[in-house]
């Protein structure tokens, strides 16, 4: 899956990298927000756990939502970014940029961005890549196939990736 990707060889198995069957995008999307997770509290102390914030769009597939659940983080830190017609239903930059400086203001942590290529509403695809360069938050991306040509860069950008083929993998 990696090769298929291009992802560089540090992420592969064999370069000292890899990844994980899941039996679903849900499960994935668990192991990555506890990963997030885990690593921000960490740094700041478990007793933070109610600044963390993650953010999806209001495309982004409900899995992400039960995952954040899953992990601990409060509805109230959930954050739901709109979209519109003007940028295809993907996440912009500028809309990511200003919920997090919100949030940031408030005393709260952005933990996790989940960006999707691919989503399952509309194959609304968000820029992976752009995103991933402009926010230190983890981008986790979800594609319906791993052949969509937008994956591949994409991959590239994203702490971590969780792939969900609807297609047979050639
Ligand atoms: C983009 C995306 N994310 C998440 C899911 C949920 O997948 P699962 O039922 O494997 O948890 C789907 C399922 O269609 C999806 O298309």
């Amino acid at each position: 899956m990696g090769k298929l990707l291009g992802l560089p060889q540090r992420l592969l198995f064999s370069g000292g990298g890899g990844g994980v069957l899941q039996g679903s995008t849900c499960e994935a999307v668990v192991c990555t927000l506890a990963a997030a997770r885990d690593s921000a509290l960490a740094k700041l102390g478990h007793e933070n756990i109610m600044k963390l914030v993650v953010y999806a769009s209001d495309q982004t597939h409900v899995t992400f939502q039960k995952g954040a659940r899953l992990v601990g983080i409060p509805p109230s830190n959930f954050r739901v970014i709109q979209t519109s017609a003007s940028s295809g239903y993907g996440l912009t930059a500028d809309a990511v940029r200003a919920a997090v400086d919100h949030d940031v203001a408030n005393g709260l942590v952005p933990l996790y961005l989940c960006a999707t290529v691919g989503t399952t509403g509309l194959g609304a695809v968000d820029p992976v890549r752009e995103l991933g360069r402009k926010h230190g938050a983890t981008a986790c991306g979800c594609t319906s196939t791993p052949r969509t040509p937008a994956a591949r860069p994409s991959a590239r950008s994203s702490k971590a990736i969780s792939m969900a083929p609807s297609s047979p993998i050639r």
